[in-house]
């Protein structure tokens, strides 16, 4: 039972390990027993994370990844799998928002950068993680995409991002299905609001104590809250678990209209 959630001897690939959730979730991989190749744009911040994570026995590495280029993303898993051998779990964490735009207000830009890097991007990673898999005859792997509860709630202010989450749920589901037979599991965790640089615009604003009150449990997520969801998806705790949205919300999507 005490190894129930432990990830000794596996490999994940996480990305978007530079700054808030993928950051903290660095640690809580590699924690949990885990190998992780560390990836986003921002080098020198992975490198500093792996610092830290190595003081503590961890075995990490920092890898540039840039989601949304199939050339970058052929590297990161070429080199994740030189210093770590084939990968067991991918961490589908890399994603942005395009700043309070509606769908009046928002550019091309916006729309492309957000839906790219939040979905093509989880797409591209996803599909090369299982022909890797496949590829070298492994018959497990694990994929968690990490959502939103915008993908299923509306707010203004939040056009492609909310529908880039939304997609994100029905790409979790079709790959569960598609992805059974190869023994590859998906699923989503979808947290509510947590500050970072994503939600920053939100938690900022002066509406940000009315959303609160509107959280049955009153509080705004933490890092942490995460933590034991994410070792349920990420562990072999979850054998018979595909194609769920595991919501870590506080109660904030099934508040009362
Ligand atoms: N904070 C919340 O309230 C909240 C709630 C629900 C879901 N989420 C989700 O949680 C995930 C992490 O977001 P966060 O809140 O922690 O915000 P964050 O601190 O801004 O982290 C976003 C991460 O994505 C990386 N990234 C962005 N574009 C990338 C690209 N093209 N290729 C590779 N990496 C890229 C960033 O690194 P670089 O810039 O260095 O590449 C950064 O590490 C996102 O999917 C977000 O939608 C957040």
């Amino acid at each position: 039972m005490r190894d129930l959630f432990s990830l000794a001897g596996k490999t994940a690939l996480l990305t978007g390990a530079s700054t808030g959730i993928g950051r903290h979730l660095a640690g809580v991989l590699t924690e949990a027993g885990a190998r992780v190749a560390l990836g986003a744009r921002s080098v020198d911040k992975l490198e500093e994370r792996v610092a830290e994570l190595s003081d503590t026995g961890g075995q990490t590495v920092a890898l540039p990844l840039d989601v949304r280029d199939p050339a970058s993303i052929k590297h990161y898993f070429d080199a994740a799998e030189a210093a770590f051998g084939p990968a067991d779990i991918l961490v589908n964490n890399a994603g942005v928002e395009a700043g309070v735009k509606t769908y009046l207000t928002l550019e091309d830009s916006g729309w492309d950068d957000v839906l790219e890097t939040n979905l093509k991007g989880l797409w591209l990673m996803s599909r090369e993680f299982s022909r890797r898999t496949a590829a070298a005859g492994r018959t497990a792997g694990n994929i968690i995409n990490i959502s939103s509860i915008l993908a299923g709630r509306q707010q203004k202010g939040v056009f492609p991002y909310a529908v880039s989450k939304a997609g994100v749920n029905q790409a979790t589901k079709i790959m569960a299905l598609e992805g059974a037979k190869l023994g590859i599991r998906v699923n989503a965790l979808a947290p509510g609001y947590i500050y970072t640089n994503v939600s920053k615009a939100l938690l900022d604003s002066d509406q940000a104590d009315d959303v609160r009150r509107s959280i049955p449990q009153r509080r705004f997520g933490e890092f942490r809250d995460l933590d034991g969801p994410l070792l349920l998806l990420a562990s072999d705790a979850s054998a018979h678990m595909t194609g769920s949205v595991v919501v870590v919300d506080g109660g904030h999507s099934v508040s009362s209209l």
